[in-house]
């Protein structure tokens, strides 16, 4: 087993598969920097399916047992089903799942299901239509999402998550209607702190909504009872419904930080990894990939950067001064 500095394991392989994303959601990708000019990652610059396939193939290898696809927006990618269909072939890998923005879900549910997904976790911050506008940067109201949602159901995604990460004073207000709408629905809700990831979304902690406030105004509405965690390393806090009626999750990264468990690895586009969400430098494998680096050496060099890992940003973010080079979140996924 690969354990890092911490004695953490390495499990989970997040992939990013492109930068690009059809949103602009301010504390993500904001408009003003984003723009139409914004140069992306070349084609040339991204890893192919194939050697992403390759990479995910050693990781599992190393121990990694869960593969989610995230971006950027992945739907954005070209054919991303033929990529799901080429991972969903390793073997050794328990999960394969995606987080997507919904967007394009309505015309790809099936083929993803197809495909071999298992699991697809839909990002939707608010079900009002007006701060859903705001929040995604585009003007876009939720119908189209929603759909992608319903598309997600038809197609045999069960239970679908919905994370929304949560703004004080942009969408607190409507928490309570997004768990009830995940709750009738069968669907998991789930609320993520709003976390200084990345270098242009200008967070301050007065827009962080804390966990515990997020839990107290739905308990009020729809009684809730903690649950234990279902895996080591989980890291939404999970609640259920007193009335049996589903549950939710809630990502305290912010207040209450779980790096003690981290067991995750991120793949960057361009085939750089990254042992935290908040690293500033990732190592390059598509270098040594092209110039001809066998498994062994591509193992020897994942296996290398997490043995010397000791991250644990958000643990000690408030010790941190001063603005840092940051990965974006568009870059490395969420
Ligand atoms: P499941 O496999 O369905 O349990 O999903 P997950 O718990 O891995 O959650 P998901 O990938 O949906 O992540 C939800 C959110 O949690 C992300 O969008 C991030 O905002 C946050 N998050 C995920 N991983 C990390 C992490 O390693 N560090 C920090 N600080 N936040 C994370
Ligand atoms: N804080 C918390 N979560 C974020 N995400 C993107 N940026 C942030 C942030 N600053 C989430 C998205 C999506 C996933 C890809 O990452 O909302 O659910
Ligand atoms: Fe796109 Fe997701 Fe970033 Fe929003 S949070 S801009 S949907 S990648
Ligand atoms: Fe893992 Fe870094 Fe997130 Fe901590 S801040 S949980 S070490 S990715």
């Amino acid at each position: 087993m690969t354990l890092d500095t911490f004695g953490r394991p390495f499990r989970d392989l997040r992939i990013s598969v492109t930068d690009r994303c059809n949103f602009r959601c301010p504390y993500c990708m904001p408009a003003e920097i984003f723009g139409e000019r914004y140069e992306f990652l070349p084609k040339a610059e991204l890893l192919t399916f194939e050697e992403i396939e390759r990479l995910a193939g050693i990781c599992v290898r190393l121990g990694a047992r869960k593969l989610r696809i995230t971006g950027g927006e992945p739907l954005v990618r070209n054919e991303v089903e033929k990529l799901v269909a080429g991972l969903a072939a390793i073997e050794g890998a328990d999960d394969l799942t995606m987080t997507t923005n919904g967007y394009l879900l309505p015309q790809k549910a099936d083929a993803l299901r197809e495909a071999g997904l298992q699991r697809v976790t839909v990002s939707l911050d608010s079900l009002d239509d007006d701060v859903f506008r705001k929040m995604n940067g585009r003007g876009f109201g939720t119908a189209r999402v929603l759909q992608g949602i319903e598309a997600a159901e038809r197609a045999g995604f069960a239970p679908i998550k919905i994370n929304a990460v949560v703004q004080r004073g942009v969408n607190d207000h409507t928490i309570v209607d997004l768990a009830r709408y995940a709750k009738e629905r069968g669907h998991v809700a789930r609320f993520i702190e709003y976390m200084d990831v990345g270098t242009r979304n200008g967070w301050e902690m007065s827009e962080v909504a804390p966990a515990d406030e997020i839990v107290s105004a739905i308990d009020a509405e729809m009684p809730l009872e903690r649950v234990e965690s279902g895996y080591r390393g989980e890291v939404a806090m999970r609640y259920r419904y007193v009335d049996g009626g589903g549950e939710i999750g809630v990502i305290a990264s912010v207040t209450q930080p779980f790096c003690g468990d981290c067991t995750r690895l991120r793949l960057s586009p361009e085939g750089a990894i990254y042992t935290c969400l908040f690293g500033s430098e990732g190592s390059d494998l598509r270098g040594p990939m092209r110039s001809g680096a066998s498994d062994e050496d591509l193992a020897a060099l994942i296996a290398g950067a997490w043995r010397v890992r000791s991250d644990r940003y958000s643990e000690i973010r408030t010790s941190m001064t001063g603005p840092r080079d940051k990965v974006e979140m568009y870059h490395i996924g969420g």
